[in-house]
């Protein structure tokens, strides 16, 4: 409410400013990402025309361009014309100056009185930001832009701003790349992570090693869909020269985003084994690797010439890339080969390393290399960055450690008082999908990471002490182009989860509000339409909140869409027009439907929101667990059991809850005798992830709650080979009962069966609905 008059007046305003001056369009500072402090003033509004000049110090090279990405970025906004100049004028200018006094580098004051606009940085960087903020106040239309007299003072929560892009499973050309990092300016983002180098392909030249690109940059075909054993028998291959990746570097470099090159080692090498087989334990031959996943083949530690091959590598990978850090990889390296090769062993010994009870002697090889990596580089000038299994054995005091398989290592890091990047898949992993109706999407690898889940990550740990927190020296999003074939669908993975990224990334976390983030996007996005960027609408769609209010035995559901623009739907299944029933206020739903809505926003009819939702007897009934949720897959609790919505294939979406080390025991209250003939359970099963199917349910009832007899029990037989992933609704049908009280036990798999690698472990339960008829 509050909110609709704020912006009333903000119309209100607009509409005297128009008469008064003419100028129809407005600049708004609720800008993504959000500075740290936007002040409205009094000095009186600027007005942007054709007379407009910008201003920069003279004889500054960066600065003068500072200034004409800015007028490149009015130009294509509003279509006006400025002209630069380095002499300051009196008035009618936008002024870029350096000088600012702020510890922080890449912090800006923005200044806006009638005569000036006024971006003040700290370096030059910092005046780069100023004039980002600045152009994302402007709209994407022609005309002159009135400028709210304002006052910005702004600078970056994180110095590492990152986005990672893996180019060997899909390769992008040099043009793809620079768009790529115009992308990242727009964001704010000053960390591009190029993962250069994987099992499918090797994309740098290296010139002392020809054959990498060569034979390394090549694969004979592409496995179809998830590694169906079927491949497309395509050639696919690409790699950048090194002049190629010298005019990136200074492309990105002119736009202050430092390219911070990936040569994944000792992992993630079978392309370059392809190409020098006798790096590897057995001695091939191998191919570059045509499917999706982890080689078990290595680069061998044992091997001399292994550690010739990394200087040569990493030799010149210097000489291109003037970063700081350079990313050597460590993540997700078998350690098969390695206990088997005599070469390996005979370092191990030489070398003296022992298992102890944290890691095995194979771990602590690994460490060897990357050390090894690290002291090459460091004679260099140079520090490492290496995957958070650079932790597993022995870590150096100089190493940055990227935090992926969740934020403990980044914890772990901090605590340690290494400095850590901070990037878990659990919300940053950008190849994961955006929805959970990821059957309309195109194929990605799993996962779920909606653009409210990238919003919401904190990247400094609660358990970690001021001291300890100032190790996380940054956040970033990464992904992984396994299923992302064209560069179009790069950007639909991307955008606008980028948005939500930047601010983790920027703004201090007492600023960050999701609602109002949401708000803010539409904004954005018209910079996204005006660059023709392809990106995920999803936010736009009606957003559906269930609530299962066991009082009245109803599931209530509240919608709402950005802008609070109009919502329409139907109950009955059918389509939803402008024409169907407007919601106003909260649903209360009491028996089944098929929920159908749209939002309509600038005239324009958003994608349909559909959901079935199904009533049985135990509905948004008072329910109780005797026994815990895993705390890691609790969402929003023992009530999903009987919300009346059906989950996907997905276990990450919230719609399943899981069971870990105890059973499903759930205590269901008719709330009056009720007569019963069946109940059922619905799983979700992914065996490869150790979520195995129930081993038994059990179905039992009461008239007072608390002693119960047995109805109906049912085994099911272990997990084999030949089962299949997927969901499965398990029925138990019983003479029929009258009673008030229905407890169901449902069994977990206690002891993974030996065929399986998680063999002896206890297996998770999903479950997303039980039922009673
Ligand atoms: C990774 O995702 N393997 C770092
Ligand atoms: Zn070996």
């Amino acid at each position: 409410m509050k909110k609709q008059y704020i912006l009333g007046l903000i119309l209100l305003c607009g509409g005297l400013f128009s008469c008064s001056s003419g100028v129809k369009n407005q600049a708004d500072f609720d800008v993504i990402p959000l500075p740290q402090e936007v002040q409205t003033a009094s000095a009186g509004d600027f007005v942007l025309s054709n007379n407009t000049v910008i201003a920069y110090p003279k004889g500054n090279d960066a600065m003068k361009r500072n200034a004409e990405f800015l007028a490149e970025y009015i130009k294509e906004q509003t279509g006006k014309n400025v002209q630069l100049t380095d002499e300051i004028p009196s008035s009618g200018a936008i002024v870029l100056s350096l000088g600012l006094d702020n510890a922080n580098k890449e912090a800006y004051h923005l200044e806006v009185t009638k005569q000036q606009i006024t971006i003040t940085g700290a370096t030059e960087a910092g005046v780069f930001y100023g004039i980002q903020t600045l152009r994302k106040t402007m709209p994407v239309a022609e005309g002159d832009v009135l400028f709210p007299s304002t006052v910005v003072n702004d600078y970056p929560r994180f110095s590492y701003r990152g986005v990672h892009l893996d180019v060997s499973r899909h390769f992008f050309p040099a043009d793809s790349i620079k768009r790529f990092i115009d992308m990242l300016a727009l964001h704010n983002i000053n960390r591009f992570h190029w993962h250069l180098t994987d099992d499918q392909g090797w994309r740098i030249e290296i010139k002392k090693r020809p054959e990498l690109t060569t034979i390394g940059s090549k694969r004979a075909g592409t496995v179809i869909a998830r590694n169906s054993g079927e491949y497309d028998n395509v050639e696919y291959g690409g790699f950048y020269t090194q002049e190629e990746a010298r005019d990136i570097v200074k492309y990105a470099q002119e736009r202050f985003i430092t390219v911070v090159p990936e040569i994944d080692l000792p992992g993630h090498m079978q392309a370059a084994l392809a190409a020098y087989p006798y790096l590897g334990c057995t001695g091939g031959p191998y191919e570059v690797w045509k499917q999706w996943g982890i080689s078990d083949d290595v680069l061998c530690a044992g091997n001399d010439e292994t550690l010739k091959f990394i200087e040569d590598v990493l030799g010149e990978i210097v000489d291109i890339f003037p970063s700081e850090y350079i990313h050597v990889g460590g993540d997700e390296c078998p350690k098969v080969r390695w206990q088997k090769c005599p070469k390996c062993q005979a370092r191990i010994k030489a070398l003296g390393i022992k298992a102890d009870d944290k890691h095995t002697a194979e771990q602590k090889l690994q460490s060897y290399i990357i050390g090894y990596a690290e002291k090459f580089l460091n004679s260099k000038g140079r520090k490492i960055i290496g995957w958070d299994e650079i932790l597993e054995g022995e870590l150096s005091p100089t190493a940055t450690v990227m935090s992926w398989r969740g934020s403990e290592g980044g914890i772990e890091a901090a605590k340690l008082g290494n400095d850590a990047i901070m990037t878990p898949a659990s919300h940053l992993y950008f190849d994961y999908y955006q929805t959970i109706d990821t059957e309309n999407e195109p194929l990605a690898i799993g996962g779920y990471v909606s653009v409210e889940r990238v919003y919401s990550y904190e990247p400094v740990d609660q358990s970690l002490t001021a001291d300890e927190a100032k190790h996380i020296i940054g956040v970033q999003a990464n992904l992984w182009t396994e299923y992302i074939p064209t560069y179009s669908q790069l950007e639909y993975m991307e955008l606008p989860r980028l948005a939500a990224l930047s601010e983790v990334q920027w703004t201090l976390p007492a600023k960050k509000n999701y609602d109002n983030f949401l708000q803010r996007l539409p904004q954005l996005i018209s910079i996204y339409d005006l660059k023709g960027y392809n990106y995920a609408k999803h936010v736009f769609n009606v957003k559906a909140e269930y609530i299962t209010d066991y009082v009245d035995n109803s599931i209530k559901v509240v919608l709402s869409a950005i802008g609070n623009s109009p919502i329409y739907y139907t109950l009955d299944g059918s389509e939803p027009t402008e024409k169907s029933q407007q919601y106003s206020d909260t649903l209360s739903l009491k028996e089944s439907c098929i929920l159908k809505a749209i939002t309509i926003r600038n005239n324009k009819k958003s994608d349909v929101l559909t959901e079935k939702i199904d009533f049985n007897k135990a509905t948004a009934k008072p329910l109780t667990l005797l026994q815990p949720i895993n705390e890691k897959y609790k969402f929003n609790g023992e009530y999903t059991l009987v919300d009346g919505l059906s989950g996907t294939p997905n276990y990450r979406t919230g719609r399943w809850i899981a069971f870990y080390k105890n059973d499903m025991e759930a205590v269901v209250d008719l709330k009056q005798e009720t007569s019963i003939h069946k109940a059922w359970v619905r799983t979700y099963v992914e065996i490869g992830e150790e979520i195995l199917d129930v081993r038994s349910i059990s179905v039992l009832a009461s008239d007072d709650g608390k002693t119960f007899k047995e109805l109906k029990t049912e085994d099911f037989p272990p997990v084999t080979s030949k089962d299949k992933n997927g969901i499965y609704t398990h029925e138990l049908e019983f003479n029929s009962v009258n009673t008030r009280y229905v407890k169901i036990i449902a069994k977990p798999e206690y002891k993974i069966p030996a065929w399986h690698w998680g063999n002896g472990r206890p297996a998770f339960i999903f479950v997303d609905e039980i039922g009673i008829e």
